[in-house]
């Protein structure tokens, strides 16, 4: 496949496998690593990531949805696959011939699970410890949970998890609360009924020490090199996703003259503006203006209404047509963007959308140009 527009996002699989292996080697003590590759890997690729992944001794994957899981399964055959959401009850077979991992979160659906006497299903048990998402919330509709699958052949249970609701705070205390919570809910059930015990995220796994009943951790922002925490952390990680593209034409302007949709610019002196081929379709969305992207190592800011295929900056002299342009990566770091649009590094890349082809690179070459909307 060719770039036929020049505008691509470049993960470095070397840099996520580095992450990677730091975490799993640093965090030593915990048996069961989950690759979190919902969102089609947080925007990286689902199948490449969880690929590398398996590379490194990670057997467990967790996605958002059957879909997820079923895209994966078509390429990666025997690797697990724990769906996060609930699947609803019509589908349950589907994801059982593929060998998917189930969540219960709720005794009612538990009820009609077993209603349905489906054979042969891995599953998780999701507790509610005080996120108020999904999962059981208290100790009698657990203890009753637990009744149904050690009565029923048909059910093999595997994991036991909950997730916090704020890992990433400085402040203990909800963390605690939550673990108390935990206690709570599965005081009459034994834990060890249990192969794989999780809790919680990235920042549970960075900010807090393993209590000693669990065993498994879902690994998602920090393997693709981003920081859950205010804080500077104790291993070093580094993003393994940037956005390039380039300009596409310069032109001067005079002072006075305005900028794109809504005139919403207007040059103060006499200007040099340059044209990139990417816009709010891409994922950079119009709040985008002012900040800054790098053309040779250089800054310089968005002006005027980003456009939904284009967007344009202030320039000088320097700047040529075909100059590459750093959108994401390097000196314009995902934290500075997302401090810019007020939200977090999540959502700074899960926004940059399929349209955009992907370049990965491993040992040190580009090994492959993927499009998602181009095949
Ligand atoms: C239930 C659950 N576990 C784990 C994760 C991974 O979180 P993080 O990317 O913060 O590691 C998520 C992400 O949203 C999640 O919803």
């Amino acid at each position: 496949m060719d770039l036929y527009r020049k505008t691509w996002a470049i993960i470095n699989l070397d840099i996520f496998n580095n992450n990677l292996k730091n975490l799993m080697n640093y965090y030593r003590d915990y048996n069961y690593f989950f690759a979190v590759v919902k969102a089609n890997g947080y925007s990286h690729g689902d199948i490449e990531i969880a690929q590398e992944a398996l590379k490194n001794g990670i057997n467990y994957l967790a996605v958002s949805s059957l879909e997820e899981a079923l895209n994966i399964r078509k390429e990666l055959p025997n690797i697990n696959i724990l769906c996060l959401d609930p699947i609803s009850i019509e589908q349950i077979d589907i994801a059982k011939n593929n060998n998917i991992i189930i969540t219960i979160h709720d005794l009612d659906y538990l009820k009609e699970l077993v209603r349905q006497n489906t054979s042969n299903l891995k599953i998780h048990i999701k507790i509610d410890t005080g996120m108020n998402r999904l999962g059981i919330k208290d100790n009698n509709s657990f203890k009753e949970a637990i009744a149904i699958i050690i009565n029923n052949k048909y059910l093999e249970i595997e994991g036991l998890y909950t997730h916090m609701a704020n890992a990433d705070s400085s402040d203990n205390r909800y963390y605690e609360y939550q673990i108390n919570n935990f206690y709570t809910i599965t005081k009459d059930i034994s834990l060890d009924m249990f192969k794989i015990i999780h809790i919680g995220n990235s920042a549970t796994l960075l900010n807090h020490n393993k209590p000693d009943f669990v065993n498994g951790i879902r690994l998602g922002i920090a393997m693709y090199g981003l920081n859950p925490l205010e804080r500077k952390l104790d291993i070093v990680l580094q993003p393994a996703f940037s956005l390039k593209s380039e300009i596409i034409q310069v032109k001067s302007i005079k002072k006075n003259e305005r900028v794109g949709y809504s005139l919403n610019y207007k040059a103060e002196n006499d200007e040099l503006i340059g044209i990139i081929p990417i816009g709010y379709a891409d994922g950079i969305i119009r709040k985008n203006t002012g900040r800054f992207v790098s053309i040779n190592n250089k800054k310089y800011p968005i002006i005027g209404n980003i456009c939904m295929d284009m967007l344009i900056v202030k320039i000088d002299d320097t700047i040529k047509v075909n100059d590459i342009v750093t959108i994401i990566g390097e000196d314009i770091t995902i934290d500075y963007i997302a401090n810019y649009l007020d939200t977090i590094c999540y959502e700074v890349i899960c926004s940059i959308s399929d349209r955009v082809p992907r370049i990965y690179i491993k040992d040190g070459k580009e090994i492959t140009l993927k499009s998602n909307r181009f095949k």
